[in-house]
């Protein structure tokens, strides 16, 4: 046995983010519910950002509401600001997200401010959730290429990854968020990274819009990498990254780390299931 690996599964909150069809909050509930089931400690479920930038996200505090809480899995929210933090915590998010960009182009895109102000906006939410015990973790984006400013070096990625940690997120995790990093791109970004991060602290977050997302998984095992970020059914993006198309799907990565012989703690089959139902999601 190659030891345990974690998959975050993000699919309710990544996967569906992007979606073009107005996905009823009962349909949210009843996939995280099943997800609830499979095995994951960590579900990914919420986002409380501004509905006319994401309108998807908008039932967020209603799915929190709704599903039934299983006993060891935290449901967590994506907040970019205070009031975000604030609505999190009213809906009851069990921990929060902050997300920055190591590139100043889709920061611009995403959350319409520099890298340098969306991390002052963090500052106030990482202090209050100090206060409360509540985790934090960090998320970077475009952390080898941008859909704007085309390739990132590793060394913005690392002064980013250092900022949010010394801030007090637990964990960061590094995406990719066009799906273009390579085996090459991500090594040498990743070397870079642990230089200023531990990497038992690290997460990665593949999307798989090349169809490199497992072989970009294989060399970050290989550079110490034990968490990943994953959607059932290799849904979603972001609205902001055009290009970002699937995140690579929990139900490939699962099979593929337990074919490695990692333990992921994971149900295949209910996780199998929640693919479908989130596939079906889609259409309606
Ligand atoms: P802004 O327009 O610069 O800021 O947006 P604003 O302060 O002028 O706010 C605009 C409106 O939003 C106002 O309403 C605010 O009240 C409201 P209005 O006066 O126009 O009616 N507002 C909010 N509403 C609800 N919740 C809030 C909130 N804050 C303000 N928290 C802002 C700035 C950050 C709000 C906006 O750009 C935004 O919401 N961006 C979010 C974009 C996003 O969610 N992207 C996807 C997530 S990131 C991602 O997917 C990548 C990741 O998966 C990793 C990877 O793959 O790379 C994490
Ligand atoms: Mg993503």
């Amino acid at each position: 046995m190659a030891g345990r690996v974690e998959i975050v599964e993000v699919g309710p909150r990544d996967g569906l983010q992007n979606e073009k069809r107005a996905i009823p909050v009962t349909e949210k509930v009843a996939l995280v519910d099943l997800l609830s089931r499979a095995g994951f400690s960590r579900i990914e479920c919420a986002s409380f950002v501004s509905p006319k930038w994401v309108p998807q996200m908008a039932g967020s505090a209603e799915v929190l509401a709704g599903i039934k809480r299983a006993e060891g899995v935290r449901y967590a929210a994506l907040t970019p600001n205070m009031r975000g933090y604030e609505d999190a915590l009213a809906a009851g998010a069990d921990e929060i997200a902050v997300f920055a960009s190591a590139s100043e182009g889709f920061s611009k895109a995403n959350v319409n401010a520099t890298i340098a102000e969306s991390i002052e906006r963090f500052a106030p939410i990482l202090k209050a959730a100090r206060h409360i015990d509540l985790p934090v973790r960090g998320y970077i984006s475009c952390v080898t290429d941008c859909p704007y400013d085309g390739h990132v070096e590793p060394g913005q990625v690392a002064a980013v990854a250092d900022k949010l940690f010394a801030m007090g997120c637990y964990e960061i995790s590094l995406g990719d968020t066009i799906g273009q990093g390579t085996p090459d791109s991500v090594a040498k970004m990743l070397l870079a990274v642990k230089n200023v991060v531990p990497v038992s602290r690290l997460a990665g977050h593949f999307h798989d819009t090349a169809g490199r997302a497992i072989a970009n998984i294989d060399v970050s095992l290989a550079l110490g990498l034990r968490v990943f970020d994953a959607a059932v059914g290799g849904l979603g993006g972001c609205p902001y990254a055009p290009g970002a198309k699937g995140n690579v799907a929990t139900e490939a990565v699962a099979a593929h780390l337990e074919r490695l012989g990692y333990h992921t703690g994971l149900d295949l089959a209910l996780v199998n299931e929640a693919a479908a139902m989130a596939k079906a999601m889609r259409t309606g």
